[in-house]
């Protein structure tokens, strides 16, 4: 049994080159992160899976990228110049600062084992503390020309339903998919990657008639948890959790979380919502644009309700990292690794010749070269093979090649498959073949 506690994917995430902390040399800067060679290769791998299963494998939804900045109206039309606060306490001893409502999931600074409030905190009165980035558009810093970094992508897509309607020719129902950054000024950012003030979102917005919403709606939900499902992320750690009445944000009529079951307990990974008519009706409002649809077939005129589905992409990045670890005892030597998915693996195979002479390390560079252009392949002579072969269990690479003695003799090289660590021969002439069976 594997104990996956956040200190170990956090040591492993930097020593591997997945995540390091932002600004390091500098002392770091509190709750942003920056993704190293294989990190970056591991989100997009988790962003190129969720944009083909959105976007390339349906007729129904549009990919999009829209601008960061917005027209400040934008945000007033949302809501969130008005509702995206969170409450915010200040302790006047130890200085802290909380989120009001999370008092529960932070230590108190001055004494670890408590929360806020339950040591000689003395904290102050909650006050609303908006979430979103102010910055300046063009050379004068006035209040005329403040614009907001976006806090979601979502409303760039709701600005342009129309366009992306009229020159693609779809008619509701149809969906719009982005992905891109969002920032949040989070009172308590935190949990490595989960949290943090620069992310990622993933998000789809799928527009349909009002009476069809709830069909829509499970829908999606049933597309969204098997998603997950094709990543290999284990179905017994996720799990939806419906919003009560008092838990739904302003513009949602329901809402349902998938939750991941984190080291630090069960947590949002991704959001699924109706938000009704609230974002098409309030930008028509704020605009004064229209923003109805016409249905030619039953001459109907109506604002379309939105089916939203919303997932971070560093928390599914995270999620992954944890959910892939194992440790497991080899022949009594402890390893540790990350059982990927092939799809999410930043290295699908690693090409290694058993020693340093014989022609092995041109026979291996050469099937490296041919293979690149299929696969993120990884080339390595340095060190043992067992070592070798630790260093790919460590980073996810699921497939290690070795050209030995017998490729010499019988143009037959070894695999040996991470999880199970069986080996096999392999013609070389059928390698790419044996390869893209198991990787897709
Ligand atoms: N457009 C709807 C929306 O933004 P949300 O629940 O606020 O909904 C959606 O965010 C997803 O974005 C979350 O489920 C989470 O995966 C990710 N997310 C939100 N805030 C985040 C943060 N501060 N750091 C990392 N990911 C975040």
């Amino acid at each position: 049994m594997t104990t996956v506690t956040m200190d170990k994917i956090v040591s492993l995430a930097k020593r591997r080159g997945f995540v390091y902390p932002s600004s390091e040399i500098y002392g770091g800067i509190n709750a942003c992160w920056d993704y190293g060679p294989l990190g970056v290769r591991l989100k997009n791998n988790v962003k190129r899976a969720w944009w083909r299963a959105m976007t390339q494998m349906r007729d129904d939804v549009e990919g999009l990228d829209a601008a960061i900045l917005m027209h400040p109206r934008v945000w007033e039309a949302s809501g969130h110049v008005e509702n995206f606060t969170d409450p915010l306490v200040d302790c006047k001893v130890c200085k802290g600062r909380f989120r009001a409502d999370q008092l529960d999931m932070v230590p108190c600074p001055d004494k670890p084992s408590k929360h806020p409030g339950e040591h000689h905190c003395e904290l102050t009165e909650p006050r609303q503390f908006n979430m979103m980035f102010k910055t300046f558009m063009g050379p004068v810093e006035e209040s005329a020309n403040v614009i907001y970094m976006r806090p979601e992508t979502a409303q760039g897509i709701y600005v342009n339903f129309h366009n992306v309607m009229t020159s693609s020719r779809q008619k509701v129902p149809f969906g719009i998919a982005q992905i891109g950054k969002a920032f949040r000024n989070e009172i308590t950012p935190g949990n490595f990657i989960f949290r943090t003030r620069e992310f990622e979102q993933m998000e789809m917005q799928f527009f349909v008639h009002p009476d069809e919403s709830e069909k829509w709606f499970e829908h999606w939900k049933e597309q969204r948890s098997a998603w997950y499902d094709t990543i290999g992320i284990r179905k017994e750690k996720l799990r939806f959790h419906q919003h009560a009445e008092g838990e739904l944000a302003h513009y949602a009529k329901a809402a349902f979380d998938i939750e991941y079951e984190f080291p630090f307990g069960w947590q949002e990974l991704e959001g699924i919502h109706n938000r009704g008519d609230f974002d098409l009706g309030r930008h028509q409002e704020y605009s004064k644009k229209k923003l109805e649809y016409f249905d030619e077939v039953t001459r109907e005129r109506y604002i379309p309700y939105i089916i939203e589905t919303s997932a971070g992409c560093d928390r599914t990045l995270l999620t992954a990292l944890i959910d892939a670890y194992r440790e497991d005892v080899q022949a009594g030597e402890e390893r540790d690794y990350l059982a990927f998915h092939p799809s999410l693996a930043p290295i699908k195979a690693a090409i290694f010749p058993l020693v340093k002479k014989e022609g092995m390390p041109e026979i291996a560079q050469k099937l490296t070269a041919e293979l690149r252009s299929r696969f993120e392949v990884f080339y390595d002579e340095k060190g043992s093979i067992g070592k070798r072969y630790r260093r790919m269990d460590e980073v996810g690479t699921p497939f290690c090649v070795t050209i030995d003695t017998e490729t010499l003799s019988n143009d037959s090289v070894t695999v040996r498959v991470r999880d199970t660590l069986e080996q096999e021969r392999v013609n070389l002439s059928e390698l790419r073949g044996f390869l893209e069976a198991r990787i897709g």
